[in-house]
Parts: structure tokens; C-alpha cells; sequence
């Protein structure tokens, strides 16, 4: 039984979580100017600290990947100590064309175990970064697949079990961005006009360091920060001409979910996790959860020169833990006139659609009492689980079998459940068949190829997917990386 230990320090304002005596980890617990940390309510900035866009490389090259320790300003003026895959935090990006075969040499630079995981990408199990396929601190490893999959905003980041939601709240993940000639042909914004925007949430001191340092509370509903970060900046602005962009959008926190708007403004959703919808869907706001990615264009055509817009989170209905408050994440300053005659195409993308008729099994898992409740052993030392259908990860039980190019449709029952919890699945893109209860309906974003699905409390979603040859282990798990860590993961094995 793997349990997580939460030590108290008498006297201290902290509460910090020991994964095994890394001294890095434990640097900003004597600090005495700690901000009050552990409410979620969200800190606004000024706006004023211009958007940075990670460096790009080219899959074409052998690309060069080192976790490693970075110095960087997440708020203006202040230095974080954070981890990077090269120069400073959430990159990265690595851009490739469909059919490309992938080098990627990768050094584990810091004093944990570490690895890869390729969110989306339909890839062999061995390169996968199951939790079992680890790089110990010192070590490297070279990644090496193919792609072979339609064009679409992909992600990395590590897969460590009990590990993977600090790694990625310091900083360790990227883009992968994946292009193919049905998407070229669509001409859609590109270059200075095509812009990544990874959020995250972090929890901040006041001196600019940042701790991972979850209570049994944090655990329970997820790790929310006070500041809310774009490409590792808090609360930047970027400038911007009238006319249309794309945004590249991946919700990279650990839990916190948004319901993205431009204020009054609609914008169009022509993508999600595995590439192109069908058709483009238009819409005033869009609710995202960790680890989902939505691709939309937004046209500033209609706004004069000086004028500002926000990009915000607006409250939504999640239960007891999330959506009560709405905040500012950045700013759009229009900057310049452009006239364009891009239109916006409203038929995008050739998707067959997987009919229900054509599965061979459904399963079900229940997701509703995943919180396996605290297992105390003293006063001092708890450790929370969580579980999927009352079992937590174990990283050599094989949970489901199942075969390639078998059509399956798995259900994920949160009716009962007050929480929220993005189900993931590794190796496979599914769609979306239907969802009952809580919003009882299937998203505009969710009308593509997925790999993650939110379920709010109260609600059932039944996905379907047909498993590429892929053979061996995988996992699906809670994207809320809180839950991941504390077991809400499974094994599954394609055969
Ligand atoms: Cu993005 Cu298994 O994760
Ligand atoms: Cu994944
Ligand atoms: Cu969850």
C-alpha cells in the first residue's frame, strides 16, 4: 500500500508533503513571509507583463529535452525557482507533421525519477511513459515513435507515479503540436497570429517561490493556486491587430477548471484534444479541465484600436469545490488595424463517427466514491486516497484487457459523485456518445476526436473508441493530477 505522509511542522504556517527527503522541495518552509496560502480565491496581477512564447522546435531535428532546475519571473519582478525541459517553465514546444518520425533525447536532470508521457499521441506502450517506465535522476532516455495521427494540439509532461502533479506544477510540460495537409488547407491563422496559451494555477509566496505542498484537503478536491498563469506568466497582456487569431489552448493545471470567455465577445471553438472538429462551433464561453486542450479562433475585427479585452474565467455550477469565482487570466490589448478577408470555415475537418451499434462491450466505471477517505495512522501522518470503481493504482495489476481494433464503449458514472474528475485515457482518442445528468449534454468542444472528458458532479458520460495496434500497458486515470497521485488510476492492456 502506497501512502503519502503529511507532516506537520509544529509551529510552522505550512503543510508539506515529504516524497522522500528531496531538500529542494522543502527550501521555502522556513520562509516567514508566506502569503495566506490554501484559499482559493484568485489573485488578479496588472496586467502588465507581456505574454511569453515558449521556443518551438521542429521535429525534423532530433530535439534535445532536459529537466532541469530553472530562474524565472512568473510574476513580474520576482524570481521562481521552477523546472524546465530547456530555458525556463512549460516548454518546449515540439511541432511536427503528421507521418514524421520523432527523436527525442531526453536527460533527467533533476534528483527525482522523472520520464515523459505524450498526452494524445497514439504511440507504441514502451514510449509512452507509463508510470513503470521511469528515468532515475542522472539517467537519460531516448523517445522514438512515429506519428500517425490527425493534426492536433498535443501535450508532454512527466508520469511519475505520486509525482506527476508537482512536476507539472513546477513547471515540466510542453506542446506538441502536430500539423497534416487537411489542416494546411484551411489556411488558419499562422505564425505571430497563431498563439499557445497553457494556463496554470500556481501557488505563489510573496517572494516570488513556489511549493508543492498539497493538505489532506488539497488531495481531496485538487491544488488551487491564487495566481493564475499563461505560458508561466501571471496575469500577462498580449498585443494583438483587428482581425482574426487562433489560440491553441491547454488547461496544464493540476485541478482547476475554467470556464473560459472573451466577455461578450463569442469566438469559435475548430478544435479540442485530438485535432479538428467536424464543423465549428460557436459559442460565448467554454468550460476546460486539466489536461484538455481547445483549438479557437477569436476575431478582435470588431474593436478599435486601444481597446482592451480579457480573456476570464466565469463562475460555473462545480459543486462544493470549484466555479464560485469569476477572474481576469489575461489581457488583449488591439493594438493596430488589419484588414483581412479571412473567414471563419464552418465545415473543417472529415470525421467518421463511431456508432454505437458497432461495440463489442461496454464498461463501466464508477467514479462517484473515488475518495477512498483518509487513512490515518496518528494525528500526524494521514494519507488520502482516491480510486476508480474502489480501486486504487497498482503499477503491475492489469485492470482491463482488451484487443486491438476491438470497439469498445466505456462509461464513466459520476451521477452520485460531488466532485469533478477529467478522465483520461492513454494510447486511444475516443468520442463522445452522451452525457446524463449535471449538464446532460454533449459540449460544442466534445463533438471531435477526445482524449480527456470532464464529468461534472452528477453526471454520466459514455465514450467510444475502437484500440489502435498498439500492444501492452497503459493507464486511464483523473487528470485532476491530485487524484492521479493519490491512486485514481488504472492499468489497461491491449492485446
Ligand atoms: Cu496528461 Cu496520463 O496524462
Ligand atoms: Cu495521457
Ligand atoms: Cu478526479
Amino acid at each position: 500500500m502506497r501512502r503519502i505522509e503529511f507532516i506537520k511542522i509544529s509551529g510552522g504556517a505550512a503543510t508539506f508533503v515529504m516524497l522522500g527527503g528531496i531538500s529542494w522541495l522543502l527550501e521555502s518552509c522556513s520562509k516567514t513571509n508566506m502569503m495566506s496560502i490554501g484559499s482559493n480565491s484568485v489573485l488578479e496581477g496588472s496586467f502588465d507583463y507581456l505574454l511569453p512564447i515558449p521556443q518551438t522546435l521542429l521535429g525534423t531535428n532530433a530535439i534535445f529535452l532536459n529537466a532541469q532546475h530553472n530562474i524565472t519571473n512568473i510574476i513580474k519582478g520576482k524570481k521562481s525557482r521552477v523546472l524546465g525541459y530547456s530555458e525556463g517553465i512549460l516548454g518546449p514546444i515540439i511541432k511536427v507533421q503528421n507521418g514524421q518520425s520523432v527523436n527525442v533525447n531526453f536527460i533527467n536532470g533533476i534528483e527525482e525519477e522523472t520520464n515523459i508521457h505524450w498526452h494524445g499521441l497514439l504511440i507504441p506502450a514502451n514510449m509512452d511513459g507509463h508510470p513503470e517506465n521511469i528515468v532515475q535522476s542522472g539517467a537519460s532516455f531516448n523517445y522514438n515513435f512515429t506519428v500517425n495521427q490527425r493534426a492536433g494540439t498535443y501535450w508532454f509532461h512527466p508520469h511519475t507515479h505520486m509525482k506527476t502533479a508537482k512536476q507539472v506544477f513546477k513547471g515540466l510540460a510542453g506542446m506538441f503540436i502536430v500539423n497534416d495537409a487537411e489542416e494546411a488547407n484551411l489556411n488558419l491563422p499562422s505564425g505571430e497570429f497563431e498563439i499557445p496559451i497553457v494556463i496554470q494555477d500556481k501557488r505563489i509566496y510573496s517572494d516570488g517561490s513556489l511549493n508543492y505542498s498539497p493538505t489532506s484537503e488539497d488531495v481531496m478536491s485538487g491544488y488551487f493556486g491564487e495566481h493564475i498563469c499563461i505560458n508561466g506568466a501571471h496575469s500577462p497582456y498580449c498585443e494583438v491587430k483587428t482581425r482574426v487569431y487562433r489560440f491553441r489552448v491547454l488547461n496544464g493545471s493540476t485541478a482547476r477548471v475554467y470556464n473560459l470567455s472573451f466577455g461578450n465577445m463569442i469566438f469559435h471553438i475548430i478544435g479540442s484534444d485530438a485535432g479538428l472538429l467536424p464543423v465549428s462551433q460557436t459559442v460565448n464561453s467554454l468550460i476546460l479541465a486539466p489536461g484538455e486542450r481547445a483549438d479557437i479562433l477569436v476575431d478582435f475585427s470588431a474593436l478599435s484600436v486601444g481597446s482592451e479585452v480579457f480573456l476570464q474565467s466565469n463562475t460555473f455550477n462545480g459543486g462544493e469545490s470549484q466555479g464560485s469565482q469569476s477572474f481576469k487570466i489575461m489581457k488583449f490589448k488591439i493594438n493596430a488595424q488589419e484588414t483581412e478577408n479571412f473567414t471563419v470555415p464552418s465545415s473543417l475537418s472529415a470525421i467518421t463517427f463511431i456508432s454505437s451499434s458497432s461495440a463489442i462491450r461496454t464498461r463501466s466505471f464508477d467514479i462517484a466514491n473515488s475518495h477512498g477517505g483518509m487513512n490515518m495512522t496518528n494525528m500526524e501522518s494521514m494519507a488520502m486516497t482516491h480510486n476508480i470503481g474502489g480501486k486504487s493504482f497498482d503499477m503491475n495489476r492489469i485492470d482491463e484487457t482488451v484487443k486491438a481494433g476491438d470497439t469498445e464503449i466505456w462509461e464513466f458514472d459520476n451521477s452520485m459523485g460531488t466532485d469533478l474528475h477529467p478522465m483520461h485515457i492513454h494510447g486511444v482518442h475516443f468520442q463522445i456518445l452522451s452525457r446524463i445528468g449535471g449538464r446532460n449534454t454533449v459540449q460544442p468542444h466534445e463533438t471531435g476526436w477526445k482524449d480527456t472528458v470532464l464529468l461534472m458532479p452528477g453526471e454520466k458520460v459514455k465514450t467510444i473508441m475502437t484500440f489502435p495496434n498498439n500492444l501492452g500497458k497503459f493507464v486511464f486515470h483523473c487528470h485532476n493530477l491530485e487524484h492521479e497521485d493519490s491512486g485514481m488510476m488504472l492499468n489497461f492492456k491491449i492485446i
